[in-house]
């Protein structure tokens, strides 16, 4: 039985807040903004970088690449316990100590001159450790902040950053209450693209496209009462944001879809609830991750600077508990492989766009209501700048 639609448009009212001005384009190209944008946002805010699910016993380990740092990362489970991040770097001379993207070890041993490291991060040995003339516990790696909600792991590079709940400015009760917060597994997709990572994220906080871009495979969304899939809710927290994505009251789900996400979820889709009123939550946060938090699929996407017109990113769907059977594991990969269909659909207009702003032909650009969420974190990127320009004397 499908749920009264509740759908009404979001009006200018509503965003009033954030301005209607055009907005300037030199952000979405220009190689001196990106700077400074690495400085005051991506070197000093919290970014995500995994799960828990990835580190499921002491010893075990993931490197991250932060390309927008120059950093190579290693996140390590030890042996009490606590996942912490260190720089992938010996302490006796830099070198990079392991090149594996994941595994499980008990010791991280340099290959240069065996310098040998525990999952804590201490020098526990070194060859002919006696002639530095130097005490052990001042080599230990070089920590990183990394703090945990959800089950998300987020690193911070600035000492000065405020701790991840704080930060979060009230989303974390909520975002603990996702599914994602008991992952035990996940399908991922991870693509590079040639454009700046704000048109890259843009592209998935505005459904002003989804008509024309995905006529077929938007259908999900459309409705005869809502007939573009526009959002029934947006909200604001700080440089956060989320919105109601809109469902379909009597939506379609193949039996493929209703395999991979569990009779639970899929029953509540079809009764239109989709874990809200009329809608699915997404939920945003600065810079640059978002999820779309219930019931299924456990959609997050996280999208790295690699430059100031190139991006990575990394989509997963979260899944909790193993596959039962071959069945679930074949749909679970299907449902990965439907959202990497309707990814390929948004890559080239994505592309095509960054190629039109770095002629340099515009000025400016410009937002409807609909693509509030678009002008927030431009708003809220144009904040982070200026604020680290005024503390750092230097110019927008
Ligand atoms: S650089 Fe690592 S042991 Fe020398
Ligand atoms: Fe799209």
């Amino acid at each position: 039985m499908a749920t009264e639609p509740v759908f009404a448009s979001i009006g200018q009212g509503d965003v009033d807040f954030l301005g209607r001005d055009p907005v300037p384009a030199r952000p979405y190209y220009d190689p001196a903004w990106y700077e400074l944008e690495r400085k005051a946002i991506f070197l000093r805010n919290w970014i995500e970088i995994g799960h828990v699910c990835e580190l499921p016993q002491p010893g075990s380990f993931i490197r991250r690449e932060l390309e927008f740092a120059g950093a190579s990362l290693l996140i390590v489970h030890g042996k009490d316990g606590v996942i912490r991040a260190f720089h992938n770097v010996c302490t006796h001379r830099g070198t990079q100590l392991t090149q594996e993207a994941e595994g499980r070890t008990s010791t991280f041993s340099c290959p240069y001159h065996r310098w040998s490291f525990g999952l804590d991060g201490a020098l526990l040995s070194a060859p002919d450790f006696e002639s530095f003339g130097l005490a052990k516990a001042d080599c230990a790696l070089s920590r990183i902040r990394l703090e945990q909600c959800a089950g998300l792991l987020f690193v911070n590079l600035s000492d000065d950053a405020p701790p991840l709940r704080d930060w979060l400015n009230g989303l974390a009760e909520e975002l603990e209450t996702l599914p994602v917060a008991q992952a035990t597994t996940f399908s991922e997709y991870v693509y590079d693209i040639n454009a700046n990572w704000k048109l890259t994220y843009d592209n998935f906080q505005e459904n002003y496209h989804l008509r024309f871009i995905h006529p077929k495979t938007g259908q999900a969304t459309f409705s005869p009462d809502n007939p573009y899939g526009y959002p029934v809710r947006y909200r604001f927290f700080g440089p956060h944001r989320t919105q109601t994505i809109w469902s379909n009251p009597e939506p379609r789900i193949t039996p493929l879809q209703r395999i991979a996400m569990g009779k639970a979820m899929a029953s509540a889709l079809q009764r239109g609830i989709a874990g809200g009123p009329n809608g699915r939550e997404y939920l945003a946060l600065f810079p640059n991750f978002f999820i779309l938090g219930t019931p299924a699929p456990h959609f997050s996407h996280v999208v790295y600077p690699l430059g100031p017109t190139r991006s990575r990113g990394v989509i997963r769907l979260y899944w909790v508990g193993d596959d039962a059977n071959a069945s679930e594991r074949f749909a679970r990969e299907y449902v990965m492989a439907t959202a990497r269909d309707v990814h390929a659909e948004d890559r080239a207009v994505i592309e095509a766009g960054q190629r039109g702003l770095s002629s340099g032909a515009l000025k400016h650009i410009h937002f409807q209501t609909q693509e509030a969420l678009c002008r927030h974190l431009f708003v809220s990127v144009q904040e982070a700048v200026h604020q680290y320009c005024d503390e750092h004397g230097e110019q927008p």
